[in-house]
């Protein structure tokens, strides 16, 4: 499988961890709600996204030192996400990166808004980066796209629409591209875009994204059934409880090991252009057998 990234993983993910645990430390805010912000954002998580926004810029051409303020606005946007996704009125969901979700400690209405205020600092964030304006309205444009009613959020609204329904094959592929892939996407372009990569960067860029997104969900729906909550710090069996349609009911787990093998090939081939797209390739094959 080539070289390991392990090492290079962690010191991205260590720098990730730091930025993210400075972003609010220096303006006074309501200290409660800052405590429930925080308590997610800080709770661990992969840091998959925000690690895809470093490495891509430095797969374009940047340093990845530029890309942080881009890299921790997305895993802002995903927190929230998370956040929001746990609330009673959606998955209905009690544990998260293994502690209790956010509205079963501070209550949902700290929730709601520790969600939406990370949903506005992460904009804050794509400001902060130290790159022509011009990259950094692109980014904006980028983000807003993904993570808004054409993206994520989208893809929130046909997965709570979905429940009870058997979706067919076309109606999940978009609503798991659009609820996840836009997400890792954009944490990909983001990269590019900081690094002030070409346009045939940044489609190929674009192009392992979604593959590498799609596989990420797949996988998602498999680990909710194959894995354990000591694992997977999340509880598993919620897409039974919540009557979700999903690839695993689509396809059964071994259609969906098939699927997540295909997507992992054609983002790697995606990337065939670039000079040394290693760690990208490394990456995509971990996430394809990731257990949590
Ligand atoms: C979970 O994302 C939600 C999905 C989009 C499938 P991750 O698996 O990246 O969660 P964390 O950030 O590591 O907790
Ligand atoms: C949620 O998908 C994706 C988001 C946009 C948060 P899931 O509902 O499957 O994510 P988990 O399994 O709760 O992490
Ligand atoms: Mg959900
Ligand atoms: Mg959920
Ligand atoms: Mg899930």
């Amino acid at each position: 499988m080539g070289k390991d990234f392990t090492v290079l993983m962690a010191r991205n993910q260590a720098m990730v961890e730091d930025c993210l645990a400075r972003a609010f430390a220096s303006e006074p805010r309501h200290a409660d709600l800052q405590e429930a912000m925080e308590y997610s954002l800080l709770s661990g998580g992969k840091r998959i996204r925000p690690i895809l926004t470093l490495e891509t810029c430095r797969l374009c051409g940047g340093s990845i030192l530029e890309a942080l303020p881009f890299a921790c606005g997305v895993e802002m946007i995903h927190t929230y996400s998370l956040i929001h996704d746990d609330l009673p009125a959606m998955d209905d969901d009690k544990l998260r990166r293994g502690r209790p979700t956010n509205h079963i400690v501070y209550g949902e209405a700290a929730a709601i808004l520790a969600g939406d205020a990370l949903l506005t600092a992460a904009f804050e964030q794509l400001t902060k980066a130290e790159l022509p304006a011009g990259r950094i309205v692109q980014a904006v444009q980028c983000l807003s796209q993904a993570a808004g009613s054409a993206g994520m959020v989208g893809g929130q609204a046909l997965d709570m629409a979905g429940e009870g329904r058997a979706l067919d094959r076309e109606e999940l592929e978009l609503l798991q591209s659009l609820k996840t892939g836009a997400l890792i996407t954009a944490a990909a372009e983001l990269g590019c875009i900081a690094a002030g990569g070409t346009q045939e960067q940044r489609t190929q860029v674009r192009a392992y994204a979604q593959a590498l997104g799609r596989a990420f969900q797949v996988r998602d729906d498999m680990l909710d059934i194959i894995s354990s909550q000591e694992e997977l710090g999340k509880t598993v069996g919620s897409d039974r409880v919540n009557e979700k349609s999903t690839f695993v009911t689509a396809l059964g787990l071994d259609g969906c090991s098939a699927l997540v093998e295909k997507l992992t090939r054609q983002g790697i081939e995606a990337l065939n252009g670039f000079e040394d797209p290693a760690f990208h390739i490394w990456l995509a094959n971990l996430l394809a057998q990731r257990k949590k």
